[in-house]
């Protein structure tokens, strides 16, 4: 539906540069923020900055490639909600890795309500780890995400009953594992201690004041924060393992645009999101959960989707970086 062709129209250098500050609202593991923006009069590059990523958690970097194809389908939800269609090149250049994409624009085309909605759900969303109640996701809400997702080349499969089983014991595992690990022990404490990097990490608000009495553990952070969780489960709760053919770097980005486009529409929806990361981070549970797929690709991420306790406050937002640490902006 078009609502407006005659709002007024940045030029794309200024539409640039808003896509890159919208893109900073992005998810990340742990927060870290680990991307680096340079707008261009003609073009967006975005860049990994490996200074913010996770060398003992994360040393192939896929949960800092997810989290940069994130924020990268963040600029272009902001680029359609100026009417720009977002044309993306990803890993540009053979010789910098670290170059992850570069988005041009065209021609200006209307604005539809469906894109600013979209675009608007990139200042509402979050991570919501309060239990979720008895309502269910629908079969046509499931659909819509499973259809975002295909959109970007990833698929979208949600475990059933005993794959959901399969996957608390990978969980458990994973969760095992890290506990024997000093460098991910160290990892962890470092972006949600009171030393975590300023605009960066988990405060206490967003972590849950107990363990929560689900059957799939979340991640224990290994804090205690402030977050009520009460004694709320994830009985109705759905679980979907976003996945695809590929494992390279190049599937990694487009996982964390499928991850983007599945997280802004459940918040139009009105669904809770919760990543479960642990179980891809650490080879022997990712595997695991290659199984639980029956060897149809390879996981990227799990999702936790639900309805949130409203009993529960909402949590605050995270912090982010300014707009001048993560973006620089070339001379025209
Ligand atoms: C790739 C990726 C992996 C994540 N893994 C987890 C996880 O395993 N457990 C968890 O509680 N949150 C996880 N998160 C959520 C982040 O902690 C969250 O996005 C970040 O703290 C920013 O908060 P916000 O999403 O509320 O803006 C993950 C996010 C991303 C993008």
């Amino acid at each position: 539906m078009t609502t407006s062709d005659d709002a007024p129209r940045r030029a794309p250098a200024a539409a640039y540069a808003a896509a890159a500050e919208a893109a900073g609202r992005a998810p990340s593991i742990h927060n870290t923020q680990p991307w680096h923006w340079q707008v261009h009069p003609d073009r967006l590059d975005l860049f990994a900055d490996p200074s913010r990523g996770l060398p003992g958690t994360d040393p192939d970097q896929r949960m800092l490639l997810v989290s940069c194809g994130a924020a990268l389908h963040h600029a272009q939800v902001a680029l359609h909600a100026q009417g720009y269609e977002a044309a993306v090149r990803p890993l540009p250049d053979p010789d910098r890795p670290d170059h992850l994409a570069t988005l041009t624009v065209d021609e200006h085309t209307p604005v539809t309500a469906d894109a600013v909605r979209l675009a608007q759900a990139i200042q509402l969303r979050h991570t919501d780890r309060r239990p979720n109640v008895d309502t269910p996701v629908t079969a046509e809400q499931l659909d819509e995400l499973r259809r975002v997702a295909g959109a970007v080349g990833v698929d979208l499969h949600r475990l059933n009953a005993d794959q959901a089983a399969e996957l608390a014991v990978a969980v458990s595992h994973a969760e095992d594992a890290a506990a024997t690990e000093p460098a991910w022990q160290a990892e962890t404490g470092q972006w949600t201690g009171p030393g975590r990097p300023a605009g960066t990490g988990l405060p206490p608000e967003v972590i849950p004041d107990r363990r929560p009495q689900t059957d799939v553990g979340e991640r224990d952070f290994g804090t205690r924060g402030t977050l009520e969780v009460g004694g709320g489960h994830d009985k109705a709760s759905t679980y979907v393992v976003l996945f695809g053919a590929e494992d390279d770097r190049a599937a990694w980005l487009r996982a964390g645009q499928a991850l983007s486009a599945v997280w802004l529409h459940a918040t139009v929806l009105g669904l809770a999101v919760l990543p479960y990361s642990q179980v891809i981070e650490i080879d022997a549970t990712r595997v695991m959960m290659r199984r639980v797929l029956s060897q149809l690709g390879h996981p990227y991420l799990v999702l936790r989707l639900g309805v949130a306790d409203a009993d529960h406050p909402l949590p605050g937002h995270t912090p982010r970086l300014s707009f001048d640490e993560t973006t620089t902006v070339e001379p025209g």
